[in-house]
């Protein structure tokens, strides 16, 4: 009975730690605004989610294109493409061709910075907890 409760716990206490290891970013520091976006809590927490508004932004503005093979000459792309700190970099640089040429459409900053919080949060290797701020 004593060894099974032993057991018991061993086994919950590598759960958590396993758990713990793959926690995502809790916090992106964002460049442009010089703002701590806080990704564990609040509304952030469920905006930064595939079904939140940063992960339908990138399906409807930017999967339009970067979807497997599509005609767009646009290569593929999904949140594990970059990792955390090369998504930043795509839209504090705006350095692709796409960016410039108004692909993206109109989308305010707030917008922006909820579509790079999802990127952030689940890009590739972002499951230590590579926090920014
Ligand atoms: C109208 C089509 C279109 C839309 C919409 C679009 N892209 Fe692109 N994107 C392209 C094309 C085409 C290229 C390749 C341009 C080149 O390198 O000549 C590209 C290139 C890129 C690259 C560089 C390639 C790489 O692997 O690093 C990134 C990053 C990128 N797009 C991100 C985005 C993001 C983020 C969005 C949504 C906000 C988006 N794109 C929306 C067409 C599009």
């Amino acid at each position: 009975m004593r060894e099974s409760l032993v057991l018991c716990a061993a086994l919950f206490l590598s759960t958590v730690a396993v758990i713990e290891l793959h926690a995502a970013p809790k916090t992106r520091f964002d460049e442009t605004t010089q703002t701590c976006r806080y990704l564990d809590d609040g509304p952030l927490e469920w905006e930064s989610r595939p079904w939140g508004q940063g992960g339908k932004l990138f399906q409807e503005r930017c999967k339009s294109c970067h979807s497997q093979g599509n005609s767009k000459g646009a290569p593929f792309l999904w949140v594990e493409s970059k990792n955390s700190e090369a998504w930043n970099r795509v839209f504090t640089e705006k350095y692709p061709a796409c960016a410039k040429d108004g692909s993206w459409g109109q989308m305010t900053m707030e917008e922006q910075m909820r579509l790079n919080d999802y990127l952030y949060r689940w890009a590739k290797n972002s499951q230590d907890l590579n926090d920014s701020c």
